[in-house]
């Protein structure tokens, strides 16, 4: 290998950026090699740093390093912390993503207020909206407290500053697509900004060991603008989803050094702000129409949290030439594959019908215990017959039709038992592992096969 030269003066270098996943070419590309976006690479200039000579690192023994500065800090909102896998780290970098108007901004200054209400001063920064804006939604939730600090600014520097000399025991950033750093060329908002601005924030987060969150918004095909970049910096990711037209929302956590992912949070958009929801399990089933074929429920375990809901089928003959598969909250690619199963196994007559899928209330599920929720609702709407109201199911099926043990039986057990259904149909082989010793009053079916679902739901 030749040795690097030393070459003096810099001369500015010339990259170019993927816009949608921060993908760097020396070269310009019409097409991302990495993500597939057309026309997304844009040219950036960049002055090369003078290297300042490195530090020798330090090596210490694990057990020498102290352990004080592990202690999280708990936002006493339980659905947040929960998310938070048990509160927040110090010096970890969060990233709070979502559409613009599902209601981040309002997420976070109750967070803030909530950390703020035990004597502990909070830095909000925004560079998105004016203060007298900030100031009325404050007052709208009401919020009173006065250790929350507001600072209206764009420039990773002068963030960084103004922290410094507050000293706060949490920084939140709003929105990482507005801040920018001085020392890069490019315009505010272009891919390197917010990797940049990200990396600022981030360093003063480990350097100082203070807690930073950092709001991004959604793009239109799904990721945080910058995102994917920001997505490999940050310790943990949570994504604010759910309908705007609907008043609750889901906090998921996509990401977590420090805590289990899969996690939810589930929150009610009211007048006065976010509030928590206990119970999302009555949530989504409070409208399930009673006694109608095509419904059945599930019940669900996201994360740490058991939560019913309502798997609910139309199955219709096609009038048009092909028949349309549609699914709302669960993966088409599962309908699909199910779907055939059905065929081969039962012969059930699908492909000259209509299928659509939903799970109620908007909440996506990506569990394979979904699997028996889809062929029972399926198969109730294409029979024109109900599944008995206090009967929940949950398994997954394979391709050969058999249904196959699905983890946390118990928790599911337990909540539905907690709402009252009386009759749960899961896989055979859970049954076996079942703890038998809490006497839930609810009857237990166990089933190995398709064949078997149909025998005791659909045949008297
Ligand atoms: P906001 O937090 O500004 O969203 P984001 O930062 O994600 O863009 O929230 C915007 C929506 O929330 C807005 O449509 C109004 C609604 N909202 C309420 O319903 N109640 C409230 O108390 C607040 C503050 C907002
Ligand atoms: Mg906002």
């Amino acid at each position: 290998m030749p040795e690097e030269k030393v070459s003096t003066p810099k001369k500015d270098l010339l990259f170019f950026v993927c816009s949608q996943c921060g993908y760097q070419s020396r070269k310009w590309l019409g097409k991302c090699p990495d993500c597939g976006e057309w026309d997304s690479l844009i040219e950036e200039k960049r002055t090369p740093q003078v290297r300042s000579p490195q530090p020798v690192a330090q090596a210490l023994s694990l057990t020498d390093y102290s352990q004080a500065d592990n202690i999280r800090l708990i936002t006493g909102i339980t659905e947040l912390d929960r998310v938070l896998g048990g509160g927040i780290v110090p010096g970890s970098m969060i990233l709070v993503g979502g559409d613009p108007g599902i209601g981040k901004s309002t997420l976070i200054l109750q967070l803030l207020a909530a950390i703020a209400s035990k004597e502990k001063k909070v830095l909000y920064v925004t560079g998105e909206e004016s203060a007298q804006q900030i100031r009325m939604r404050a007052d709208r939730l009401g919020i009173k407290e006065g250790s929350i600090y507001l600072a209206t600014e764009n420039c990773a520097e002068s963030i960084i500053a103004v922290t410094s000399e507050l000293s706060p025991a949490l920084l939140a950033v709003d929105s990482i697509q507005t801040m920018y750093s001085e020392e890069v060329g490019s315009a505010p908002g272009s891919i390197t900004q917010v990797r940049e601005s990200t990396a600022k924030l981030l360093a003063l987060a480990k350097g100082i060991g203070l807690p930073v969150i950092v709001i991004g918004h959604v793009t239109k095909d799904g990721a945080i603008a910058g995102p994917r970049v920001l997505e490999h910096m940050v310790d943990t990711v949570l994504y604010f989803e759910g309908d705007r037209g609907q008043v609750y929302r889901i906090l998921r956590t996509v990401k977590n050094r420090f805590g289990s992912t899969n996690e939810i949070g589930v929150f009610e958009m009211k007048e006065n702000g976010l509030s928590e929801v206990d119970n999302p399990s009555a949530l989504f089933l409070a409208e399930r129409p009673v006694n109608v074929p095509g419904s059945v429920v599930l019940p669900s375990v996201e994360g740490t949290r058991p939560i019913l809901v309502e798997v609910q089928a139309l199955v219709s003959p096609t009038s048009l030439g092909t028949a349309r598969r549609t699914a709302i909250g669960a993966d088409p690619q599962r309908l699909a594959l199910l779907t055939a199963v059905l065929e081969k196994k039962i012969g059930a007559t699908l492909y000259d019908h209509d299928i659509f899928l939903n799970i109620a209330g908007g909440i996506r599920i990506d569990e394979p215990a979904l699997d028996l929720g889809i062929i029972v609702a399926l198969l109730s709407s294409l029979y024109e017959k109900k599944v008995d109201q206090s009967t929940v199911v949950c398994g997954e099926v394979g391709l050969a039709g058999e249904i196959r043990a699905v983890g946390q039986m118990e928790m599911r057990l337990r909540e539905s038992d907690r709402l009252g259904f009386n009759r749960f149909l899961m896989p055979a082989s859970n049954t076996k592992l079942l703890d038998h010793s809490d006497n839930s009053s609810v009857q237990i079916i166990g089933v190995k096969t398709v064949q078997d679902v149909v025998e005791h739901l659909f045949q008297p």
